[in-house]
């Protein structure tokens, strides 16, 4: 009687654990969604995000800052051999190092399967504002098809790609796939979870050797936390606004 009663009210608090667990993350989420649109200063969007306190991108300019950091300092350096280049993303938002990435693979003929990570997605009413597509003279309908992509999908000729809405630190990816990663999780001050020795090993095996991992953040506990999970380091000149942002490379 006393076990029933005992397992009865584990189970009870199981329960209560489950649903309290769901419910905060659902207030997490609707918090999340004060989100609003922001002009930067190149006059491309961002978003500004009043729970993190932060926006999505620099507001000296979004496309701007995406283009020097991931693009130029990820995708170029890991151009030269691969029949097709995995590219990895945290922190997927509205989608513009995708569509950036997407422009790219076009210019340059080169196949691109881009896996990207998003714990709380954006409404689509709320990317469909984004001015991207205009600004990068991409097909509207292009972006959004990216958006709805949860089954990796063939979006042109040369870029294909899956979204997993999904939490970083519920991600096992898999070993050895990656040439390229783009880190961008909103600031360790806003989100030290997500800036961990642990979760940056898991990168580390996600990369192949000679792999990159791209973050804009140059912060000492960021730079400590790569280095133990043994990424080697380089600093490099940021886009206006950022003095400098990190290249971290596997090698294995
Ligand atoms: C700085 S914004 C990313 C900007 C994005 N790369 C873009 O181009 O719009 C950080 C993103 O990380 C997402 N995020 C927050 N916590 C996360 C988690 N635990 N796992 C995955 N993504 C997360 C946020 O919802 C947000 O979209």
């Amino acid at each position: 009687m006393f076990c029933f009663f005992f397992e009865q009210n584990t189970k009870i608090s199981a329960y209560r654990n489950f649903y309290f667990q769901k419910l905060t993350q659902k207030l997490y989420f609707c918090a999340m969604n004060s989100i609003t649109p922001v002009i930067t200063k190149d006059g491309s969007h961002t978003l500004y995000n009043e729970m993190a306190g932060e926006h999505y991108h620099s507001v000296f300019g979004a496309v701007q800052e995406s283009e020097h950091i991931f693009i130029r300092a990820g995708l170029d350096a890991k151009r030269t051999s691969q029949d097709v280049l995995q590219v990895l993303e945290i922190g997927f938002g509205t989608g513009l190092n995708a569509l950036l990435t997407l422009k790219w693979a076009e210019d340059h003929r080169q196949q691109v399967q881009y896996l990207g990570i998003e714990a709380f997605p954006l409404d689509e009413t709320t990317y469909e504002q984004m001015n991207y597509p205009e600004i990068l003279h991409i097909k509207p309908l292009l972006y959004l098809k990216m958006h709805h992509s949860t089954m990796q999908q063939q979006i042109t000729p040369d870029f294909s790609i899956q979204i997993l809405h999904e939490k970083f630190q519920n991600l096992q990816p898999e070993k050895n796939r990656f040439h390229v990663i783009f880190f961008d999780a909103f600031s360790p001050d806003s989100q030290p979870e997500m800036w961990t020795e642990e979760g940056f090993r898991e990168l580390h095996n996600a990369l192949v050797s000679g792999g990159v991992l791209i973050t804009y953040s140059c912060k000492g506990t960021v730079k400590r936390a790569l280095k133990a999970a043994g990424f080697q380091l380089e600093k490099l000149p940021g886009p206006p606004g950022k003095r400098e942002f990190l290249r971290a490379t596997a090698l294995k």
